[in-house]
């Protein structure tokens, strides 16, 4: 066991596109000899996979639940069982610590088995319009069709269809919001605790619902969608996105005490109780031994302003444009903007030195031929004096 955790303690990993996968890759191979060491453990042990699956949601009445066995003491499910957060700001956060343990865990059953210590979790990238298989489940998890496939599972629509993977949820800016007194936000509403909450963020609504909806058997339910090997895979993704949505600057994660200390409670890859607090979980590099996207770069966008979350929310005014196009060459060229003062500043009578907006300069409709050079952009230079490029 003191092997497994040391070999546990490897570098950070790169949690990579299912699809891009080498064909010289054996994730995927490990990955189903884990889930079927998982589902020899009894139910009671926190790294078996009915204990995890029962995480998200359990009910003993529903057939995909048949064969469980024996169940951990109430006390332990009340604690354990039935977790996940859904129509809540926690959404996000709590799946995210949900994978990162499970990653762990199927990682060291790998270990245990004899494989690599740096397996990391494939993400199924199901809107990349590039890749012509998007929309289907890998092949891996549906051949071969039968129970002798730790990765497949009965009563599945295996292709999805395009309208319920699309990513408009990204160009939602606030975190937060309701949908009724606020817009509806990325991440969901500010709530309690949140079990199965009905008012979904954007980001969950589409494509994360619609993928489950769609996929439809085990997935089909939270009471049993995290029975389906695939489960994991699609929540890689909803988890990447997050920080698809932050690295395109001006979105920010909730700074409220209510989101960032709030803490759940897991089990780790020895099965140890352990708790995961929420504003731990914004970095991923910093989660457990760490990881990355594939494709996307894990840094917050540089010194995000807080403020812009909220200026996002508030609809724009514009104070000033330039009224021609300018062309731009090999030379500094200047214009001049005028900007009036704002009027919703005026009316809440506040002298522009008690401003609290936040001011943007747009440029629009950028057009030119050949590899784009790079241009600096100085406001209010002192006449006289040039850019610090020259
Ligand atoms: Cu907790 Cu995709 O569900």
């Amino acid at each position: 066991m003191q092997n497994v955790i040391l070999d546990l303690e490897t570098e950070m990993v790169e949690r990579p596109n299912v699809y891009e996968l080498p064909t010289s890759s054996d994730n995927l191979t490990w990955y189903a000899r884990a889930v079927e060491r998982m589902k020899t453990r009894p139910s009671t042990d926190p790294t078996s996979w009915h204990y995890q699956g029962a995480i998200h949601g359990f009910n003993p009445l529903n057939p995909y639940w048949n064969g469980v066995g024996q169940l951990p003491s109430q006390q332990e499910q009340d604690d354990y069982w039935r977790q996940c957060q859904h129509g809540s700001w926690y959404f996000l956060p709590w799946h995210r610590m949900y994978l990162a343990y499970f990653e762990q865990i199927v990682g060291a059953a790998i270990v245990e088995l004899g494989g690599p210590a740096d397996w990391a979790l494939p993400f199924w990238n199901y809107s990349d319009s590039a890749n012509p298989n998007a929309l289907t489940i890998p092949s891996a998890f549906t051949t071969p069709a039968d129970s002798s496939n730790p990765l497949w599972m009965p009563n599945r629509n295996d292709t999805l269809n395009p309208d319920y993977v699309t990513l408009e949820a990204l160009n939602v800016e606030p975190y937060t919001g309701d949908g009724i007194t606020r817009p509806l936000g990325f991440g969901g509403p500010e709530t309690v605790f949140s079990h199965s909450g009905r008012t979904h963020g954007a980001l969950e609504r589409l494509p994360h619902d619609m993928v489950h909806v769609d996929i439809g058997g085990a997935m089909g339910n939270p009471q049993t969608a995290a029975l389906d090997p695939i489960f994991w895979l699609h929540h890689a993704n909803i988890d990447r996105l997050w920080q698809v949505w932050l690295n395109q600057g001006g979105r920010v994660n909730p700074t409220e005490n209510n989101w960032t200390d709030f803490t759940f409670d897991f089990h780790d890859s020895q099965g140890q109780p352990t708790v995961m607090n929420v504003g731990d979980v914004q970095d991923t590099t910093q989660i457990l031994r760490g990881y990355t996207y594939q494709g996307v770069p894990a840094a917050l966008p540089a010194a995000p302003a807080p403020r812009l979350a909220l200026a996002a929310a508030i609809p724009f005014e514009i104070v000033g444009a330039a009224n021609a196009p300018l062309a731009l060459g090999s030379a500094p060229q200047q214009m001049d903007l005028a900007v009036a003062s704002s009027s919703r500043r005026a009316a809440r009578g506040r002298s522009s030195a008690q401003a609290s907006g936040v001011t943007y300069l747009h440029f629009e409709n950028i057009t030119g031929t050949g590899a784009p050079p790079v241009y600096d952009v100085y406001l209010n230079l002192p006449s006289g004096t040039a850019g610090d490029t020259g």
